[in-house]
C-alpha cells in the first residue's frame, strides 16, 4: 500500500478550476458534446474535455500520422486524435454503430478532419486482424468492450511502430478496480488486463489517474 498517494480524487470545484485552467472543447467540440448529451445516460461514454485535450497534445508531441481508435461512439476522442494530426494524416476507426458514429460524422466534416478518418463499421478485432500494414502506426486508442482489451492491445503490439504509443481508457473504472464486492465481467476484464500489462515486457506502462484512468503504453 503506497503511504503517499499524491493524486486525489478531484472534487467538483476542483475539477471546473481545471478545466478553466486547460484547453476549452471549441465551438465545434462543444457541439458534439451537446448532440451526444441529447442521447441520454449513454452519453456517460465520451471521453471527458481534459482527456481529449491532451490526446491531441499527445498525437501532436508524438509527431503521429498514423492513428488507430478502437471505440469511437459519436466521435469525439477521433475528433480530438484528428486534430492533432497533420493533414495528410491517417485516423482508422474502429466501431459496430452506425447510429452512434453517425452523430459524429457532421462534426468531423466542421472541424475539416474527415478526409483523415477512416471509419471502419464491423467488430474491432476483425477490423484490426485485418490490417496487414505491421509497424505502420504511430498511435492508437482502446476505448471499446471491455474484455476484449488484452486482444486488442495484442493486435496493436504487432500494427503500432516501436516507440509509438497505445492509450488505454478506463483502466480505473470507476474505483471499482480495488473494490473487492465488484466482481462483474468488466471490472475482472479490466483488472485482469492491468495485472498482465503492467508486466509485459513488450511495453513501458503508466497508468495516469486522469478521468476513469488512462494507461500509456509506450511500444519497446
Ligand atoms: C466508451 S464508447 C467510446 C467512446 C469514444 N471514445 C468517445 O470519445 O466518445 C465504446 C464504443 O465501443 C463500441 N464497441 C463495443 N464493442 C465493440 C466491438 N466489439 N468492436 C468495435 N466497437 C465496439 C461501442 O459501439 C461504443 O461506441
Amino acid at each position: 500500500m503506497s503511504d503517499n498517494p499524491k493524486s486525489f480524487n478531484l472534487s467538483p470545484e476542483l475539477h471546473s478550476y481545471m478545466l478553466a485552467h486547460g484547453t476549452a472543447p471549441d465551438a465545434i467540440q462543444q457541439g458534439l458534446i451537446e448532440a451526444t448529451s441529447k442521447l441520454g445516460g449513454i452519453s456517460v461514454m465520451q471521453i471527458a474535455p481534459e482527456q481529449g485535450a491532451l490526446m491531441t497534445m499527445l498525437t501532436q508531441l508524438i509527431g503521429a500520422t498514423r492513428a488507430i481508435e478502437v471505440g469511437t461512439f459519436t466521435g469525439y476522442s477521433a475528433l480530438c486524435i484528428a486534430r492533432g494530426l497533420p493533414k495528410d494524416g491517417q485516423l482508422v476507426c474502429c466501431d459496430i454503430s452506425d447510429e452512434w458514429t453517425s452523430v459524429g460524422v457532421p462534426f468531423w466534416e466542421k472541424a475539416g478532419v474527415r478526409d483523415r478518418i477512416d471509419l471502419r463499421i464491423a467488430p474491432a478485432l476483425e477490423t484490426l486482424q485485418g490490417i496487414k500494414e505491421d509497424d505502420g502506426f504511430d498511435l492508437a486508442f482502446i476505448d471499446a468492450d471491455k474484455p476484449s482489451y488484452q486482444a486488442y492491445v495484442e493486435e496493436l503490439l504487432r500494427l503500432v511502430r516501436p516507440g509509438g504509443l497505445i492509450l488505454v481508457d478506463n483502466v480505473l473504472w470507476g474505483g471499482n478496480v480495488i473494490n473487492a464486492e465488484n466482481n462483474e465481467d468488466n471490472t475482472l476484464a479490466i483488472r485482469a488486463f492491468n495485472e498482465k500489462i503492467a508486466k509485459d515486457p513488450r511495453v513501458d506502462c503508466v497508468m495516469l489517474a486522469i478521468s476513469d484512468g488512462l494507461t500509456f503504453l509506450r511500444v519497446i
